[in-house]
């Protein structure tokens, strides 16, 4: 059952935020994959956040002032399309479930936004992302301006919605913690049953389906993201998504995976010994990468900057890196040059929420932003050997990430991910309960 006071506390949020004015939020469009195959349907981060409604062909207007108005549009009840599709609500049904003021057909959208339109004095609306959803707005902009002889006036503002709405979304209310919680949950087990299927021979996309079984044995519509199963040298390609080479005795495997749950997302990556046991070489990267990543999640907390955790980390694998005799000088030199971005070249996290690098500013006015309860972030620092010049053998080949999702609490963090095991200890502890 769906609790609609939230999406109506949303609503009513974005409204006082507007103050005045008038914003249109559509939901995303179906997308064909292939002639007339689509791919599966997701809605608009945006809309879903202000309606819970996961329906396609849906628009929300909200209609901010003293008396604020939502009104959703949507597809109407079609008995004969629902026997191919399955349910549609319909508006009335959609207005009396998800407590919309007014709900009306899609296909009035033409008619009734130039009237909704009319002296309002701010589109709040978002161009950029569509042009053919663009060009619709600026049509029924253009239809009000043609009116202005009658007395009506065209909004003279255009807002861009997503400002307001990033900062609402930047900051998780009880209930999408409630649900990232859950997500994070599902995904642990997902690396752990991952884990339990590893071992020599094997090929990379054996284990991602591990993966996709948990995820949606456990009810998780989707992965958040193409998995990464990457084994050797596969883990030092950032994004890679192939998943079809064999693993080999003796090399690491990086898995990056998380799943979707209710639109949440969640984003682990846990790196471990094809055979079940890190050898020397791998476990002296492996702890440095461990511990990098315990000094950026120790600088998590309400109060620090965005940036604190990335310096945190990098702090710690410049030094390591010198310490590996991977690279030389001195650390304050490393840093200050960048060269530790030989071996890590990206950043230490990003927000998480609904999308997986999720909405939210990460500077304002020009400096790192503050750190408050409820944010969400990743924290997943790594360490990309590539085979070359001044590499030495035995590290040759070696990519590790781990990554975890972290909630700012009044008090410090929250790891939500901490199921998935992480520890050398815990990984082959974990590993070695495998049944051959
Ligand atoms: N899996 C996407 C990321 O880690 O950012
Ligand atoms: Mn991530
Ligand atoms: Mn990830």
């Amino acid at each position: 059952m769906i609790d609609i006071s939230i999406y109506r506390r949303r609503r009513a949020l974005l409204a006082a935020r507007m103050q005045s004015g008038i914003a249109i939020v559509p939901t995303a469009p179906e997308r064909t994959r292939n002639r007339d195959s689509h791919y599966p349907y997701r809605f608009d981060s945006y809309f879903y956040y202000l309606t819970g409604f996961r329906e396609p062909e849906a628009v929300l207007v909200v209609i901010a002032g003293a008396q604020p108005r939502s009104i959703l549009l949507c597809r109407d009840k079609d008995p004969e399309r629902e026997v191919w599709d399955g349910f549609r609500h319909g508006p009335a049904a959609a207005q009396e479930r998800f407590g919309f003021d007014e709900a009306h057909s899609i296909n009035s959208l033409g008619a009734l936004l130039p009237d909704l339109l009319a002296n309002q004095p701010t589109l709040f609306g978002h161009l950029g992302a569509d042009s053919a959803w663009d060009a619709r707005m600026i049509g029924w902009l253009n239809e009000v301006r043609a009116r202005v002889r009658t007395g009506v006036a065209a909004p003279r503002e255009i807002e861009d919605l997503h400002a307001p709405l990033d900062e609402m979304r930047l900051i998780k209310d009880a209930e999408e913690i409630a649900v990232m919680r859950r997500a994070a949950g599902i995904s642990a087990d997902a690396h752990r049953r991952a884990m339990r299927a590893t071992r020599p021979g094997r090929a990379e996309y054996e284990i991602e389906a591990e993966l996709l079984h948990e995820f949606r044995r456990c009810g998780a519509q989707a992965p958040a993201y193409t998995s990464i199963v990457a084994g050797g040298a596969n883990a030092c390609v950032l994004h890679y998504v192939q998943n079809d080479g064999v693993l080999a005795d003796g090399d690491l495997l990086l898995i990056d995976a998380g799943c979707e749950l209710d639109g949440y997302a969640s984003d682990i990556t846990r790196t471990i010994p094809v055979n079940g046991k890190f050898s020397g070489a791998q476990k002296e990267v492996y702890q440095l990468v461990l511990a990098a990543q315990a000094a950026a999640i120790a600088a998590v907390g309400p109060g620090g900057t965005w940036q604190q955790p990335h310096e945190a980390a990098v702090r710690v694998l410049a030094q390591g890196f010198i310490d590996l005799g991977l690279l030389s000088g001195s650390l304050d030199q490393i840093i200050e040059t960048e060269a530790y971005r030989k071996f890590y070249m990206h950043r230490t996290g990003h927000w998480l929420g609904l999308d997986v690098h999720d909405a939210g500013d990460y500077k304002h006015d020009g400096q790192w932003r503050t750190l408050q309860p409820g944010m969400v972030l990743t924290v997943e620092p790594g360490c990309y050997i590539r085979a070359g010049e001044g590499v030495p053998e035995k590290f040759a080949g070696t990519g590790i990430r781990i990554e975890d999702d972290v909630l700012v609490t009044p008090s410090g963090h929250e790891v939500l991910t901490s199921a998935a095991p992480k520890s050398v200890a815990d990984i082959e502890d974990w590993m070695r309960s495998r049944h051959e």
